[in-house]
Formats: structure tokens, C-alpha cells, sequence
């Protein structure tokens, strides 16, 4: 089957090409790179020549944090809406949409309502669309596990307030995984929360990647939401990562239950070590 996977160069995109490769499909990737630059894909036609020979799509394009010309609206709402609509001209049946866990109309941030933007319009098409949700995704080459393996490996390992929030992280290889299965599967639209399969505090989880580099785990230092606002209008700048926005939704909290995608897998996703 001939696949187009659009965010191929990003860190979910270069593990889902992986897998499907590895099951035999032909991954036609897609990234700036390649001249699809979603900020110019707003049309359905300007996908048209793209979907020639397609027979299926994955769309892994996303940001976390805005900047002047790299707009949420633009990237995770309009331009996959005009290619999930030139699908449906192009006979293309079956799309799988990386959203986010928390994505709805109400969310708190731009980024969360602008996906859910997106998969509204999927679930609207006459496809077999499906919108897997994920939580926060690690696996050895994400810039976010990076992170806080940076700062689980400090001799104080600093948390945003009590390190109370409830995160529910599932391994990147479970994600892949699950892409090929809905590529796989004849359904009706659907849409499967992707969690890890167990929750745990943001403090248990920097403390069991610590204990992952074979050291021990280490006191904690509580550092007030409100000092952590304050200090990231400045520090997103340097790590986008530490963007207000991304705080107000760790503060949040993003779990769900594990059966939809233990279902999808056939079997419980991956344990954090
Ligand atoms: N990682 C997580 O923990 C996590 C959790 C929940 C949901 N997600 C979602 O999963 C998806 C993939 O995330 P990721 O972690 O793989 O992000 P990533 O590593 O930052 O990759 C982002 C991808 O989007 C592409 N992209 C950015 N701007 C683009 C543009 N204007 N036109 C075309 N492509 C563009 C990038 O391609 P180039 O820059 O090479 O053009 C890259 O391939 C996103 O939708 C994200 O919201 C991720």
C-alpha cells in the first residue's frame, strides 16, 4: 500500500515511517523539505497532484508553540482539512489523524482547540478516518524525554508546584504500532485515546527516568507555578517547551483509560521501566 505520511522528518513521523516500511509499505514522505509546506496547502486543489497513486494517508504535522509564520489555525485545523477533503475526491478511504489527549472546543489552549479543529472536520467526511489522541509520546529520540531526562538528571530534580499533575506518557513504539493497525483495519471513523498504561504524578514520572540512567531517585524541589509563569515568558524563548501554555496543560492533567488502544494492540501498551 502506498502511503503518504506528512510530519515524516518529526519524531512520531520518522517512527511511524519505520514501522510501516518494515511491514512492507511504501512510505512516501512528506515535510517542508519535500515542498509540502502546509502555511501554502490551504486548498483542497493544491493537494490534488500530492494524492496522485495514494492510497492511504497519515498527517503527524504539528507544533506546540506559535511563532509569527508557524500558526496553529494554519497548520493542525485548514491545511489538513483541505487535504482531508481532497481525499474524499481522490477516493483515498482510509486517514489517520495524530491529534492530541485533551484535544475539544473548550480546551484551554490554542494548540488543544486547533487539533480538535482538525479532527472535526475528518470525523465530518465520508472516510474511515481515524483520530488516535495521543498523551505525552516518549521513546529515546523525543525532544521532550530529552528534556526531562536533562532535568531528572539535575541533583534537585525541579517540579512545576507539588510535581502533582497526573500524566499518563506512552512509548512511541506503541503509537507506530497503532498507526499500521488503523491502516489496517476497515472501520467506521473512530477515535482511540493513545496513554500509556498506567497514570502516574509528573514527579514519579522525571524520578523513573532518573532511575532509568542507573541512578538513584533524589529529593525534589517544588518551584510555585506562579514563579515558573512568570520565568517562562522569558524561557520560551530559549526551550519552547516551556511555554505558559504548555505549563497550563501539564498543570491540567492528560490521562485517559488504556482499553481503546489494549484493544487496537492486542495487548496492554508498554510499561514505563
Ligand atoms: N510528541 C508528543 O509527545 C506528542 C503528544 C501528543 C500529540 N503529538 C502530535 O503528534 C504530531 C507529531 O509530533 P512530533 O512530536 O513528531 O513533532 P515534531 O518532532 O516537532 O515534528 C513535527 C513535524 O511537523 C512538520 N512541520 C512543521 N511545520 C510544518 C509546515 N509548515 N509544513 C509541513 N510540515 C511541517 C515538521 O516537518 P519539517 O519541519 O521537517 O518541515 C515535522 O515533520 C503532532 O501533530 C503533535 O501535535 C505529539
Amino acid at each position: 500500500m502506498r502511503v503518504l505520511l506528512t510530519g515524516a522528518t518529526g519524531f512520531v513521523g520518522r517512527k511511524v515511517r519505520q514501522v510501516l516500511e518494515g511491514r512492507g509499505y511504501e512510505v512516501v514522505g512528506a515535510s517542508r523539505a519535500t515542498g509540502i509546506d502546509f502555511r501554502g496547502m490551504l486548498a483542497d486543489a493544491d493537494w490534488r497532484a500530492h494524492l496522485e497513486g495514494i492510497e492511504a494517508v497519515v498527517n503527524s504535522v504539528g507544533i506546540i508553540v506559535e511563532s509569527a509564520d508557524q500558526r496553529f489555525d494554519t497548520l493542525h485545523h485548514r491545511a489538513p482539512g483541505a487535504l482531508f477533503r481532497a481525499c474524499v475526491s481522490a477516493g483515498i478511504r482510509r486517514v489517520v489523524q495524530i491529534s492530541a489527549l485533551g484535544a475539544s472546543a473548550g480546551a484551554p489552549t490554542g494548540y488543544l482547540r486547533s487539533k480538535h479543529a482538525g479532527d472535526e472536520i475528518l470525523r465530518g467526511l465520508p472516510l474511515e478516518g481515524w483520530v488516535l489522541r495521543p498523551s505525552l509520546v516518549y521513546g529515546p529520540e523525543g525532544r521532550s524525554t530529552a528534556l526531562f531526562r536533562r532535568l531528572a538528571s539535575l541533583p534537585l530534580i525541579p517540579l512545576v508546584g507539588q510535581g502533582d499533575q497526573r500524566i499518563q506518557p506512552v512509548h512511541i513504539d506503541d503509537l507506530a504500532a497503532a498507526v499500521a493497525i488503523c491502516l489496517e483495519t476497515a472501520s467506521e471513523s473512530r477515535t482511540v485515546d493513545i496513554v500509556g498504561p498506567q497514570a502516574m504524578t509528573f514527579a514519579q514520572w522525571l524520578q523513573r527516568l532518573r532511575v532509568q540512567t542507573g541512578r538513584q531517585e533524589t529529593l525534589t524541589l517544588p518551584l510555585p507555578l506562579s514563579w515558573l509563569l512568570a520565568l517562562s515568558r522569558i524561557g520560551r524563548h530559549v526551550a519552547p517547551l516551556f511555554h505558559p501554555d504548555n505549563l497550563h496543560m501539564l498543570q491540567q492533567g492528560s490521562t485517559a483509560d488504556p482499553a481503546p488502544l489494549a484493544a487496537l494492540l492486542g495487548r496492554m501498551p508498554r510499561h514505563v521501566p
